[in-house]
């Protein structure tokens, strides 16, 4: 099957800007350095949320849905995604967060209220022993409630957290196609695309990405904001191996072509770290260009290191992917960290 062949409603604007950060090659006199920004995918703040939406989404109108469910973290850019694109295809979103409904709403939490979520219901963390579980409750709840509304006669459509994998990857090999694209207008090609990794979506696409367009030879580096480096890379193989599958192409995974880092993730999910913050005001002050604290803000603090460690030395251009999140840095459990330590 031809990717061009699946559904999908296009709801971004693309291609999204691929730019050169000048100043950071140029301070790490190695490889050049290139920025692909689906932070600036045109919707809502953006976020790699965007692409992989426009298959779950193609998939909710052609099951006639009439409202869609989704679940995420307090902070979820995917649900603040998911509202702002259903809300352009004229449906209402249901949001399963995980966390305590807080006084006032911050970040994302904020723009959902904005964006009009129809209704919010909370799985409180305190019941819960660990984070798995507790994100396996939400999951449990949102399809809970799509069976209260299809009792109700709603026909709901569940997108899981971070949507489904096969989604992720469909979406992300479309974005190395269009990578390619852009940088063979400058007679260049990537070696290495540096990414956060979080359900892993992202990487497995653009793991697919390469081995469908670039005869594996792009390496796709993913920097760990949670889960353990192999629990990621069992995964993205699986989803691999499913998208392959889903595409009738039959192409071996190396497993040298599955790469996670979890050195960066510090104490935990969305707590912030001095490394990540270190390489936010990096990018903020060397490129006037601002990171996420929970996803790019680590991916990046991740990239930094390994630069200084010499683990690209083969690579002539890196491509680091801005994944988005930007309404976190807004966050009340995130913005301290900025300005706690800095004199007023
Ligand atoms: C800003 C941002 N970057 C990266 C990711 C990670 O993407 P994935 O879940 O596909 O690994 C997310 C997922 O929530 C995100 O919101």
């Amino acid at each position: 099957m031809q990717l061009g062949k699946i559904p999908r409603v296009r709801l971004g604007e693309y291609p999204t800007p691929l730019a050169e950060l000048q100043n950071f090659s140029r301070m790490f006199r190695g490889p050049r350095l290139f920025i692909k920004r689906d932070d600036l995918v045109g919707f809502a703040l953006g976020g790699n949320k965007v692409r992989k939406l426009e298959y779950a989404l193609a998939e909710a109108l052609s099951q006639r849905t009439t409202v869609v469910i989704t679940s995420g973290a307090t902070q979820s850019n995917h649900v603040r995604l998911t509202i702002a694109c259903a809300n352009r295809l004229g449906l209402r979103t249901v949001a399963v967060l995980r966390g305590e409904k807080p006084d006032v709403p911050t970040g994302n939490l904020l723009l959902d209220r904005i964006l009009g979520v129809a209704e919010i219901h909370w799985v409180n963390p305190k019941e819960y022993a660990t984070r798995e579980e507790l994100v396996r409750a939400t999951e449990e709840r949102a399809l809970e409630l799509a069976e209260e509304l299809r009792r109700r006669g709603e026909n709901p459509y569940v997108i899981p957290n971070g949507c489904k994998p096969l989604h992720s990857a469909l979406a992300y090999a479309g974005c190395v196609m269009e990578i390619l694209e852009q940088m063979r207008a400058m007679n260049l090609a990537p070696d290495v695309i540096v990414t956060a990794c979080g359900t892993a979506g992202t990487q497995t696409g653009l793991v697919l990405g390469s081995l469908l367009f670039a005869q594996g030879q792009i390496r796709v580096v993913g920097i760990s904001v949670s889960g353990k480096a192999e629990t990621l890379k069992e995964r993205i193989r699986r989803n691999l191996e499913e998208a392959l599958r889903f595409l009738g192409v039959n192409i071996a995974v190396p497993s040298q072509s599955i790469e996670v880092y979890d050195d960066y993730v510090g104490p935990g999910y969305a707590i912030p770290t001095p490394e990540m913050r270190e390489a936010v005001e990096f990018l903020a002050r060397t490129e006037g260009i601002l990171l996420d604290p929970v996803y790019t803000g680590k991916a990046m603090a991740g990239l930094l290191d390994l630069l200084r460690r010499g683990a690209f030395k083969d690579a002539k251009n890196i491509v680091f992917l801005h994944t988005g999140g930007i309404p976190a840095l807004f966050a009340d459990t995130q913005a301290p960290v900025f300005y706690a330590q800095l004199p007023l």
